[in-house]
């Protein structure tokens, strides 16, 4: 079975209150294109729970500040229909730029507090930019059940407050990051790795586990914590920390000490040549 393909916000409509009116749960996934593993995760985890599953293929011009890369983010469409198919999604949910931000578009949605550090603080306007997007994108296609990865852990964060504060009616679901085999974290960014950075990238996921495997053991002191990360990432001194930080993990509050059952979240971004990359664990 071949998906199908809407490019406007009136025929998604239409589509998704036809699928309603039938009884049938939709699952959602919103992605920038490009699709890999981690998407392919998330669509197969969207269809195991759904009766139709909906992406959205949109790169989203007001997530991006001027200097990062918009322009020239990577694009595969057929690569994409091709791994919607094969992980059982249904409709791909493909807008212009101009359908979703016509010439007298002004709204934009602001979360607050969750958005000031680590993300917020490097990208400032991109959490805007998500929110605003997510919330048009949930709109549009009308979801019961909307699905987003643990590897941008921060957006999922602003995406569950954005869901919460605007009495949007979709449950989100997270879904665990997927990593290469050296556990380097998906993402569609890497294919701008050279060879040699690629195989340095791996130091982000061990710094990481060193930090958490700490934290395992007992270490409550956040500066300690983040010791662990930035010793084990300066063997690596190409790599430009923004941040290598823990944090708790359901408010990014930074305590200077956890408390004993605390859940934390240890969150590193950073320039490897000129690839952003990000990632985190959860304790
Ligand atoms: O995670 C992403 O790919 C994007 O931030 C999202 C959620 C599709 C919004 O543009």
């Amino acid at each position: 079975m071949s998906i199908i393909i809407i490019k406007t916000v009136k025929e998604m409509h239409a589509l998704s209150d036809s699928l309603r009116m039938q009884g049938k749960t939709i699952g959602f996934v919103p992605t920038m294109g490009f699709l890999h593993e981690g998407h392919a995760a998330l669509i197969q985890k969207a269809a195991s729970e759904n009766d139709i599953v909906i992406v959205s293929v949109f790169v989203n011009p007001l997530q991006f500040s001027a200097t990062e890369d918009y322009g020239i983010y990577p694009k595969n469409f057929e690569g994409d229909c091709a791994i919607i198919e094969q992980s059982h999604g249904n409709i791909l949910f493909y807008p212009t730029k101009d359908e979703m931000y016509p010439a007298n578009f002004s709204t934009s949605i602001s979360i607050g507090n969750i958005t000031n550090t680590f993300e917020g603080f490097f990208r400032p306007g991109h959490f805007e930019g998500v929110a605003t997007v997510v919330a048009k994108l949930l709109l549009s296609t009308k979801p019961h059940h909307a699905y987003f990865g643990q590897k941008d852990y921060q957006q999922t964060l602003v995406i569950q407050r954005l869901i919460q504060d605007l009495h949007i009616d979709c449950s989100m679901h997270i879904v665990p990051t997927v990593r290469e085999d050296d556990g380097l974290a998906k993402s569609s960014r890497n294919v701008y790795l050279q060879k040699e950075e690629r195989e340095q990238s791996t130091i982000i996921f061990k710094a990481l586990l060193n930090a958490k495997n700490a934290f395992l053991q007992g270490e409550r002191n956040r500066l300690i914590l983040n010791t662990y990360m930035h010793e084990t990432l300066s063997a690596l001194p190409q790599f430009d920390i923004q941040y290598a930080s823990c944090a708790e993990a359901e408010t990014l509050h930074e305590p200077d000490i956890f408390e004993e059952k605390s859940k934390v979240v240890f969150l590193i971004a950073g320039y490897l040549g000129k690839t952003r990359l990000i990632d985190n664990m959860v304790s």
